[in-house]
């Protein structure tokens, strides 16, 4: 049998990525664990939700020792801009942790977090890992909590999801 060729897209997010559907039809935003972070655009990023500045040479160790790390993609075909990030750390079949989830502030309030999320679990769910926590930062705990995770009864900033 022939495979088909691959799309642009797949040339350049790899062959897992995601599309993310958006009320703007023009723009084309996409998940991906397999194309690059650039820890520049990752640090600007950073800074637009108002993160403070980590050594650089730290974040590149922190994200070769991730489990996981998702980009999502303003897709461009020759300069995708990267705009929204997490990473999961732990050990691929049992248990996981989510840290630096960020969507760039010009992108929130499109459900785009939501689909980052919905991605990373999708993938966490491949690798068969039963359980998944974050620490959510205090404005954040409900947007978690919309999305189904349950939180720790006593401080709610620890969260929990676990495989069905
Ligand atoms: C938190 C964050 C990732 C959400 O991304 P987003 O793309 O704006 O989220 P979505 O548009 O997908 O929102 C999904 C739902 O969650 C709600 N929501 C979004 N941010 C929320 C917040 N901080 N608290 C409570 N609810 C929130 C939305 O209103 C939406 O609700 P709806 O389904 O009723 O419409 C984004 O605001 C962000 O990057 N914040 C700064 C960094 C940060 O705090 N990260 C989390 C660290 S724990």
């Amino acid at each position: 049998m022939l495979s088909s060729p691959p799309t642009d897209l797949q040339e350049l997010y790899g062959r897992g990525h995601r599309l993310c559907p958006t009320a703007n039809a023009a723009l084309q935003l996409v998940l991906s664990t397999e194309r690059e972070i650039d820890l520049y655009e990752l640090e600007q990023l950073c800074d637009a939700v108002g993160w403070s500045r980590r050594p650089m040479r730290r974040v590149r160790k922190a994200l070769q020792h991730s489990l996981l790390v998702v980009g999502l993609w303003r897709h461009d075909a020759r300069l995708p801009k990267l705009v929204g990030f997490a990473r999961c750390t732990g050990d691929g079949v049992i248990e996981a942790t989510v840290w630096d989830v960020a969507v760039h502030p010009l992108y929130q309030g499109a459900g785009l977090g939501r689909q980052l999320m919905v991605y990373v679990l999708d993938l966490l769910r491949e690798m068969q890992v039963e359980r998944v926590s974050l620490f959510a930062d205090p404005g954040v705990v409900a947007f978690y909590g919309a999305q189904g995770w349950q939180l720790e009864p006593r401080n709610r900033r620890c969260a929990f999801w676990y495989s069905p």
